[in-house]
């Protein structure tokens, strides 16, 4: 068997013969294939159904199968075994680490997360209502004017400090966005707590010496931290490598990605499980709010994927931990129409059919507001641990060779060389 594809174009009868690798062709060696004195064929993919942008070592999928490897690693294993630094750490070096890899790893994320004063003020500055995702955004983009030194992206001892720098201070801006939102006191960082146990403190410390958050409420933010760290070349992850491609610093780059990541179709779709779920209000109206999505007046948020064709497996390791935080928090009342919803659209040929099931965003809402979380600041849950996982892929681009600035090809619809018409003539 030969590695290659072998073309005929009809148009003029001439043969090519193009190397298949990896499963794929180099859509450049298409560029041969031309009628003379034109320009050579080109592939035609909006949403990238079927480019590889590029050559990864950080995430597997496979969609068919419902399997997630992160650097190899099942994300079952990880879930119950690692922490998210342990995994931050594994994303972004490609090993997990030794005891004493960890111990630094994480005594360096712990003394970078407070917050230059002044960005404090910045955040301060949004109005009492604004969303949090947009005060993330805004004030990562802003993290790039502090550090004026992130821009020499080819130093690698540079690179490294500031992606501690992003991974440390994610949560202190997540929370500080929503204690702005609140209207409470923002709260430091206390350097005596894990990660998460941090995060949560931030989040929930009022008047209290020392902010202790429940064992088995850390423990599942931890997984599902772990469960968003990383899933190869989604929305966002090619929001920052695109962005990235252009050389800026990785503050910017990351802010990118925090847009893409804001809206309804990708890590907005939490937030928009949760405002479908209190639509629907009881279990007796799923049956016609299911007939209003297969009629095409709306979709069924937190289903479907773009990759997994049967059940999204962090989906099923979420709602495992739905039990634990619910053993903390008393059963979320809208749990029970997550699951007759769940139920009636897997017996239903039209999610059959379109092989539609659970994402990850479909439990973990419900978790979210359990901890009390307005759904506002669900897609900033996300956020934060996709940083570790975004910078990985944002330096596996700048090792990478063959990569150039993002920059695709287009087919041009609209008029030619027309002559100007003088505004009175219009
Ligand atoms: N409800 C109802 N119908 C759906 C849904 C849904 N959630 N998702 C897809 N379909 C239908 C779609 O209308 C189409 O039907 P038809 O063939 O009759 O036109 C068919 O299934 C194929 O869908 P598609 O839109 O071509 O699929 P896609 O790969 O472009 O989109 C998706 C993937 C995730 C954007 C989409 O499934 C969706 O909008 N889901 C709801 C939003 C959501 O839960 N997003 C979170 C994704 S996972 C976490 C993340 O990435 O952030």
């Amino acid at each position: 068997m030969t590695d290659s594809l072998s073309i005929r174009d009809n148009r003029t009868g001439r043969d090519y013969e193009i190397a298949i690798t990896d499963g794929t062709i180099r859509a450049a060696d298409l560029k041969q294939i031309a009628l003379d004195g034109e320009p050579g064929l080109a592939t035609y993919d909006p949403g990238f159904v079927n480019t590889a942008s590029c050559r990864s070592a950080i995430t597997y999928i496979d969609g068919d199968a419902g399997v997630l490897e992160y650097r190899g690693y099942p994300i079952e294993q990880l879930a119950e075994s690692s922490s998210y630094l342990e995994v931050a750490y594994l994303l972004l070096n490609g090993e997990l680490p030794t005891s004493d890899e960890l111990a630094g790893w994480t005594h360096e994320v712990t003394h970078h997360t407070f917050l230059h004063e002044n960005l404090k003020q910045f955040i301060q500055g949004f109005r009492y209502d604004a969303h949090p995702m947009g005060m993330l955004m805004a004030s990562v983009s802003a993290l790039s004017t502090y550090y004026p030194d992130a821009r020499e992206i080819a130093d690698p001892e540079n690179r490294r400090l500031q992606i501690t720098r992003l991974v440390a201070k994610m949560p202190t801006l997540g929370a500080f966005a929503y204690r702005h939102g609140q209207g409470k006191p923002y709260v430091y960082p206390d350097n005596d707590l894990s990660y998460t146990a941090n995060f949560l403190a931030m989040l929930f410390k009022m008047s209290e010496q020392k902010y202790n958050a429940d064992e088995r409420l850390i423990k599942a933010l931890e997984v599902l931290f772990i469960l968003h760290a990383d899933h190869e070349q989604n929305c966002s992850t090619n929001a920052v490598r695109s962005v990235g491609s252009s050389q800026v610093d990785p503050y910017s780059a990351v802010a990118a990605g925090i847009g893409a990541l804001y809206g309804p179709l990708h890590g907005g779709a939490n937030e928009a499980v949760l405002k479908m779920l209190r639509r629907i209000g009881t279990v007796d109206k799923v049956g016609e709010f299911i007939e209003g999505v297969k009629a095409g007046k709306e979709k069924l948020m937190g289903f479907g994927h773009r990759v997994y064709k049967n059940y999204d497996p962090r989906a099923t390791i979420i709602k495992k931990a739905c039990d634990d935080v619910f053993a903390v928090t008393g059963v979320n009342p809208l749990l029970k129409i997550a699951m007759e919803l769940e139920k009636i659209a897997l017996e239903d040929e039209y999610f059959i059919s379109r092989k539609l099931y659970p994402n990850v965003d479909f439990y973990s809402g419900l978790i979210y507001e359990a901890l009390q979380f307005p759904p506002e600041m669900f897609t900033v849950l996300f956020a934060i641990p996709r940083t570790s996982g975004w910078l990985a892929q944002w330096q596996e681009l700048l090792m990478d060779k063959d990569q150039k600035i993002a920059r695709p090809k287009q087919i041009y619809t609209g008029a030619r060389t027309r002559d100007f018409i003088p505004i009175e003539k219009r």
